[in-house]
């Protein structure tokens, strides 16, 4: 192959509005922090960083727990590393699936040898009340993994008495909090929630890269049984436990935890600017107030939801329980499979809505309100924008009524 000389263009991004499931558009603040210098993981300045950022996350999750620490890499990265950590080859682990996030964790559950149990739930829905207890009654398992809301369905779990119901048999409770983090209620330790994961580029407004990881003493201790600590940096002081090994090395909490800990042992290099991106999010959600967030995440999908109706869409899912911050749409039987609008939202908008995956591909448009992307400017665009797109797309749609209805769903709220 001849090699190129080319070095193509300075990267100048089109202006967007990511409107889509995530990732959405960074707070301001967020990028800035992005920019400013770099330090290594044994500078003491930045390890005053690490522990801020434990400290900044641990009001964000809602947690006395003082492993509260990032796994470098996407949101499946936090998860990978917490099921990696905590499933034992031969382990039971049960996992509602009610989307396709769901899938991942059984997914990744059984590639590290859980014996995966499905809870199957039609998307769209969740589990009826008590579905689960019974569930972890029959089957005991010592993992219990799912989703808070899984953002294929734009549905919201209910979680409260899950972490009860595992405590009673001695299971382990793992939520992947992705979605809905800081923009829906999530209380770690009312919940009693033993390990949660998350991502920053829905509700915390961050890029994509670094996934904020809590876990109580009974994980803990679980880890400390399966630290094997890699040759070549091992202090002298530091047994290994009599546990099965963890099989991934990147992904091994136990080691995480170390570099974490004041004793600093070394394990990757810190991803700094994503590190800081992190500590921005979470001071930025913490000085509006986590309650006011979801305030505000709750205001905004509701006129947009407003809107959508009033232009005479269909809403997709269960109401009663859907995400504070993603919208399901049916996409109007006239739109094929609805690429098309999408396209043109991009196009000629600038604006980006997704679809959604497997069953539900082609069948809806998720619809984004998250972080810095929530306000009111924002809904109204999208309405605005959606009603000229779909009237090009051959939908009859009302002009103005969704501008109008969701302007007054704001308006009332003032
Ligand atoms: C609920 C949920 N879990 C996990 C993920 C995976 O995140 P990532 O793509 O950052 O690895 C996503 C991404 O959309 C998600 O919505």
């Amino acid at each position: 192959m001849t090699s190129s000389k080319e070095t193509f263009e300075e990267l100048d991004p089109s202006p967007r509005l990511l409107m889509g499931p995530g990732p959405v558009d960074l707070y301001p603040r967020v990028l800035r922090a992005m920019s400013v210098p770099i330090q290594g993981q044994f500078d003491p300045e930045f390890r005053r960083y690490m522990t801020q950022v434990m400290a900044l996350y641990r009001q964000v999750f809602r947690t006395e727990n003082e492993w509260t620490l990032m796994v470098d890499g996407t949101a499946r990265a936090g998860i990978e590393a917490c099921l990696s950590s905590i499933v034992e080859p031969g382990d039971k682990v049960l996992v509602p699936v009610f989307g396709r996030f769901g899938h991942l964790l059984a997914e990744i559950a059984r590639r590290v040898k859980g014996e995966v149990i499905t809870l199957d739930v039609e998307w769209g829905r969740v589990m009826e009340p008590g579905r689960l207890a019974d569930a972890i009654g029959k089957h005991r398992p010592r993992v219990v993994a799912m989703c808070q809301g899984d953002t294929s369905t734009t549905m919201l779990h209910p979680l409260a008495e899950a972490g009860e119901a595992c405590r009673q048999h001695g299971a382990l409770l793992f939520v992947d909090s992705t979605a809905s983090l800081a923009g829906n209620p999530f209380e770690t330790d009312a919940w009693k929630v033993d390990i949660v994961s998350s991502g920053l580029q829905k509700c915390l407004s961050g890029p994509p890269g670094i996934s904020p990881v809590t876990f109580n003493e009974r994980v803990a201790e679980v880890l400390r049984r399966r630290r094997h600590v890699e040759q070549g940096i091992r202090p002298p002081d530091l047994e290994d436990g009599n546990g099965p090994i963890i099989q991934s090395n990147y992904f091994d909490l136990a080691m995480i935890m170390e570099y974490w800990s004041p004793r600093a042992l070394n394990h990757h290099t810190e991803a700094a600017s994503m590190l800081y991106a992190a500590r921005e999010c979470a001071r930025v959600v913490l000085e509006e107030g986590i309650d006011a967030g979801i305030a505000r995440h709750r205001l905004a999908s509701g006129a947009l939801r407003a809107g959508f109706e009033a232009m005479g869409l269909e809403l997709f899912g269960d109401a009663r329980h859907r995400m504070a911050n993603v919208t399901g749409v049916v996409i109007p039987a006239v739109c094929g499979n609805g690429d098309k609008v999408r396209g043109e939202m991009l196009t000629d908008f600038g604006i980006e809505i997704g679809t959604s995956f497997g069953p539900l591909a082609g069948r809806i448009w998720r619809i984004g309100t998250m972080g810095h992307v929530c306000r009111r400017q924002n809904v109204l665009r999208c309405l605005a924008s959606l009603e000229a797109v779909l009237r090009r797309n051959g939908v009859t749609v009302p002009a103005g009524a969704g501008v109008d209805a969701a302007a007054k769903v704001y308006d009332a709220a003032a």
